[in-house]
């Protein structure tokens, strides 16, 4: 086990500035000292999530997860620490000293061999593609109208027979660990090595930077018995959710629009007909890795998925997921073929940017969606109608946007502009009622106090860490004097407080540090949510004053009713129940003071 000094992961931090970071996979955008956006650990609407250049601390204040860099990368990559600290290394080029662990090197330079095979895997099939052997793909292929530069441009291949594969990659010097590990070729019962992509027309799956990390295989009949697509299994280097087909290519149009299809074969057409802004997600539904990814390299996403019920279905949840992550996702509307592919080759491209250029917001394809339903010519459908729809324009939040919906609407279903407006105004009422009501629940009385005295305290113990850790210089004394650990009712602020007070040297940037070496999610989540709340301190001095008093007041109180408990006790010697009563006396006096 590798234990990476403190000094050593302080530079790694250095070099790895969090707002940079985090922005590789949310929008982040700055208000006052912050930096804010949508928290990519929950689902959400409005923007918890909050990063602090200053502190290099993040915190979510919906989910509450919260750290610092090393934190931040390793829930979201799903790292290990030792993991977290080589991926941020390598991100911010701080050379690690010499490895000792044997298994960690392994791990790599396994990596690093599994990236060469499917390289020379890709160059492998690729040629093949050419060879006489391969006429069967070579016709398949010109049946389907790719051409040669496309072949080329993708690196389309043809697998061979039983292992030829395997007995190339052996020629190559690579071992069967490495081999079995990408999952290109398996072993047998009988311990044979068999290829897992034999005979089919094959599209190698790169990452953003044209590194091959998987393939899809297509089958060149018709036999509906095999499976149309084999692809690659999930492994070391390959996470399917994380991948969108040809993003490498579109990446390097710049284009700051990307249209995003379900299969292979339709990323490709498109390609060869000059949309080269395109990626597929792989007919698996969008993931929310795969809308980040979107995000990081466009603005705006068009889908263009098949046009049949299963393909309009993954469309609506991809808007929303597009949607959450801040992007201007629309739909393009296709009649007259199956899938973009069949499109482009009917129509041609300009009817297809044509299409795009049309596409629609997820409130027209929500209305489309719901129009599909009803028949318009029918009185009791068009009410029914009307009432859907208004309920989903009266959640567009702005005013302009619901204006222009109501706008269109009105004249595309010729209904009243007046008509809707009543309606959506109604809707509108009855979604603010139903929020006031949550507010409004009546509450068990102790539940109430309960939650009050929990959450003021919790309060005023977070605002003396907020005080310790943003103005250490000056608090430290006042509060240290005052305060100790078992003051604190949170078990964390207990330890974090413990650590601030331990730390030996003394100053402000070394308490962040200390506090940033704690290496445990809670503590830190804690942390984070001190530092980036706002308790709008006007007088540090004030502030603290008032703590002290506070907490000195709930001594003094507490000590009053212990006294009094005691002395009901009737065999308490009467010496001390004297005593007693003076004690009571003088903290009668004291509290009367404050
Ligand atoms: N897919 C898959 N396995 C299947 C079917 C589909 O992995 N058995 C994936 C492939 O990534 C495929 C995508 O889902 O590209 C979309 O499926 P489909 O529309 O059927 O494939 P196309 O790419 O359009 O292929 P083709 O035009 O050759 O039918
Ligand atoms: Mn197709």
């Amino acid at each position: 086990m590798v234990q990476y000094s403190n000094e050593l992961k302080e530079e790694i931090r250095a070099a790895n500035d969090i707002v940079d970071v985090i922005s590789q996979y949310v929008t982040l955008k700055r208000s006052g000292r912050n930096y804010f956006g949508i928290c990519p650990f929950h689902r959400e609407k409005s923007p918890s999530f909050s990063v602090s250049p200053d502190r290099q601390y993040f915190h979510c204040f919906g989910c509450h997860k919260g750290g610092d860099v090393f934190t931040f990368v390793s829930e979201i990559e799903k790292l290990s620490f030792k993991e977290t600290v080589e991926f941020l290394a390598e991100r911010g080029h701080v050379t690690l000293p010499a490895e000792q662990d044997e298994g960690f090197n392994e791990k790599q330079y396994l990596k690093d061999r599994m990236y060469k095979i499917n390289l020379e895997t890709t160059l492998f099939f690729h040629e093949r593609l050419y060879q006489p052997l391969a006429k069967i793909a070579q016709n398949y292929v010109k049946e389907r109208k790719l051409d040669n530069a496309t072949l080329k441009a993708f690196k389309i291949g043809y697998s061979g027979e039983y292992n030829e594969l395997y007995k190339h990659l052996k020629s190559k010097g690579f071992k069967d660990n490495e081999i079995l590990a990408t999952g290109l070729v398996n072993k047998n019962d009988r311990g044979e090595f068999i290829d897992r992509f034999r005979k089919r027309l094959m599209f190698p799956i790169m990452t953003v930077n044209g590194k091959v990390v998987a393939f899809g295989g297509r089958r060149l009949d018709n036999n509906e018995k095999t499976a149309k697509y084999i692809n690659s299994n999930e492994n070391l280097i390959y996470s399917k959710k994380q991948h969108l087909f040809a993003l490498n290519l579109a990446k390097q149009t710049n284009d700051k629009q990307i249209i995003l299809v379900e299969g292979y074969m339709d990323a490709i057409s498109l390609h060869q007909r000059g949309i080269k802004n395109v990626v597929a997600s792989l007919g698996t539904a969008l993931t929310e890795e795969q809308g980040r990814l979107l995000r990081k390299y466009s603005e705006q996403v068009l889908m263009s998925y098949d046009s049949d019920g299963a393909g309009q279905e993954a469309i609506m949840r991809g808007l929303e997921i597009l949607g959450a992550q801040g992007c201007d996702a629309r739909v393009i509307q296709m009649e007259g073929a199956k899938d973009p592919d069949e499109y482009i080759i009917k129509y041609g491209s300009e009817r297809f940017k044509l299409l795009a250029k049309n596409a629609i917001s997820l409130v027209e394809f929500k209305i489309k969606m719901i129009r599909s339903k009803y028949d318009l010519e029918n009185a009791t459908d068009k009410v029914r109608f009307l009432k859907e729809i208004t309920k989903v324009l009266s959640k567009v939040e702005n005013n302009i946007e619901r204006e222009i919906y109501i706008g269109k609407v009105a004249e595309q279903y010729k209904i009243s502009k007046e008509a809707i407006y009543v309606e959506v105004n109604k809707q509108t009422y009855k979604n603010q009622a139903s929020k006031d009501n949550i507010k409004s629940r009546p509450i068990h009385k102790e539940e109430i106090n309960q939650e009050e005295i929990s959450e003021s305290i919790i309060k005023r113990e977070n605002m003396v860490l907020y005080l310790l850790i943003n103005h250490y210089e000056e608090s430290v004394i006042d509060i240290t004097s005052n305060i100790v650990k078992e003051d604190f009712k949170l078990e964390v602020n207990q330890k974090i407080f413990e650590a601030i007070t331990e730390a030996k040297e003394k100053s402000k940037d070394r308490i962040l540090q200390v506090l940033s070496n704690i290496e445990d999610n809670e503590l830190q989540s804690q942390i984070s949510e001190i530092m980036l709340s706002d308790y709008e301190i006007t007088s540090v001095q004030k502030c603290i004053e008032d703590i002290i008093i506070n907490y000195t007041k709930e001594r003094l109180n507490n000590r009053k009713l212990a006294i009094i408990k005691e002395l009901e006790n009737p065999s308490l010697p009467r010496e001390d129940a004297s005593m007693l009563e003076v004690e009571l006396n003088n903290i009668i006096i004291e509290l009367a003071k404050m």
